[in-house]
């Protein structure tokens, strides 16, 4: 089975055609630097030829509020039009738990247009939700440090590993059309304070960590349970602390 693989060279993508191909499938990494682009349709139909799904898990390079709503309203409003017309019979995307709680956000108002372009096209999809990745942790951190101090939400959070990510997308594509969500989550829900600081302790990263109840997520509230997944969802196995052990 042929699948095109729409952000296949990112931290996901490449894991998930690894996969793929593992099992068997002519997976194929399909992103601006294989020359396929989703914003402008540069070699979008011809990448498509004989596809019968598409995994799409390409990301915004720029997280800017009107870039990343323009990045996926137009790429995947483009790459939908495309699998129609190539007879593609299965849509896959890696959307975010929780991204309908979080419309605080530009970030998650912009992947809610994505999910809703989805839903709407007529085009057997299945979504997966999952939470935040273990190699997040610092991109989290940073983008909520103000000076020398990380200003965290009082929420939980239950990260999970890319490549455990990576299994359930993969899964996700070679089975029927869900159409409709399947979450995916690591073990274990921290305290966000407990997360970033594990995280940050691997790599001696000196900053402090406060919990701020006023503090934003990307610019949503959060309450407590915001970003924690519901009680269907598949667990993985990969323990944060294991990984972070993995990584020194
Ligand atoms: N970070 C998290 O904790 C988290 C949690 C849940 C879900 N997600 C979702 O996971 C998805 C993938 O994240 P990631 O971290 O794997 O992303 P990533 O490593 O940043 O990779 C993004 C991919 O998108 C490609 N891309 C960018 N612009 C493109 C365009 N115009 N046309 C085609 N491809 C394009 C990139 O190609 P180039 O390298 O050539 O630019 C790259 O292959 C995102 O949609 C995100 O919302 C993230």
């Amino acid at each position: 089975m042929k699948v095109v693989v729409i952000g296949g060279t990112g931290l996901i993508g490449s894991k998930v055609v690894a996969r793929l191909g593992e099992h068997g499938h002519e997976a194929v990494a399909a992103a601006p630097n294989t020359g396929v682009n989703t914003l402008t349709g540069e070699g979008l139909a011809e990448v498509l030829q004989g596809a019968s799904v598409v995994v799409d898990v390409s990301n915004s390079p720029s997280f800017e509020d009107q870039a990343v709503m323009d990045f996926f309203r137009t790429s995947t409003t483009n790459l939908l039009k495309a699998e129609a017309d190539a007879d593609v019979t299965h849509h896959v995307a890696l959307s975010v738990v929780g991204t309908e709680r979080l419309q605080g956000s530009g970030y998650f108002r912009a992947k809610q247009v994505q999910e809703d372009l989805i839903m709407e096209s007529g085009m057997p999809y299945s979504i997966v939700h999952a939470t935040q990745f273990f190699e997040f942790a610092k991109g989290l951190a940073d983008g909520m440090t103000e000076g020398d101090t990380v200003r965290l939400p009082a929420a939980r959070i239950q990260p999970i590993v890319s490549d455990d990510v990576a299994a359930a997308v993969g899964r996700a594509s070679v089975g029927a059309p869900v159409n409709g969500v399947l979450e995916v989550a690591g073990p274990e829900a921290f305290r966000l304070e407990e997360f970033i600081r594990m995280g940050l302790t691997a790599t001696d990263d000196p900053r402090t960590l406060v919990t701020d109840p006023q503090a934003r997520y990307w610019g949503a509230e959060l309450q407590e349970n915001t970003l924690l997944p519901g009680p269907d969802a598949h667990i993985a196995e990969t323990r944060f602390a294991d990984w972070l052990a993995r990584q020194q």
